[in-house]
C-alpha cells in the first residue's frame, strides 16, 4: 500500500529542473519536465551511484553527470532495454505540494 508524503512545494520545482529530497530514508530525485510532468526516481545512478538529480534532463531522460548513463524519469529504466534501472516512485500533486508514494518497491511484491 502506498503512503504518500510531502516532498516539496510544487511551485519550487521549475520546468526542466530537478531536486534531491530524502524522505523517510529514501534518497529521491524529483524532476519536472519542460511540459510540466512531475516524476520521482531513486537518486542513485545504477552505475557508480552518482546523484541523478545532478544529471542533465532532456525531455523525460536524465543523463548522469559522471559517465553519461541515461534513464527515463517516468519509469527509472533506460530509454532502450530493461536493465539496469532504478526505482520509480508514484507522484501526486495536491494543494501545491508534490507528494511521493513510499510504499513497498514493486519488486517487493506489495506494489
Ligand atoms: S555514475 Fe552514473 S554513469 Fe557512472
Amino acid at each position: 500500500m502506498q503512503r504518500f508524503v510531502r516532498a516539496v512545494r510544487s511551485s519550487a520545482l521549475a520546468p526542466g529542473s530537478a531536486l534531491r529530497v530524502v524522505l523517510d530514508g529514501h534518497e529521491v530525485a524529483l524532476f519536472r519536465t519542460a511540459d510540466g510532468g512531475t516524476y520521482a526516481i531513486e537518486d542513485r545512478c545504477p552505475h557508480q551511484y552518482a546523484p541523478l538529480s545532478e544529471g542533465q534532463l532532456t525531455g523525460t531522460v536524465v543523463r548522469c553527470r559522471l559517465h553519461g548513463w541515461s534513464l527515463d524519469v517516468r519509469t527509472g529504466r533506460p530509454p532502450v532495454g530493461q536493465w539496469p534501472c532504478v526505482r520509480a516512485y508514484p507522484v501526486r500533486i495536491e494543494q501545491d505540494w508534490v507528494l511521493v508514494g513510499l510504499g513497498p518497491a514493486p519488486d517487493a511484491g506489495g506494489g
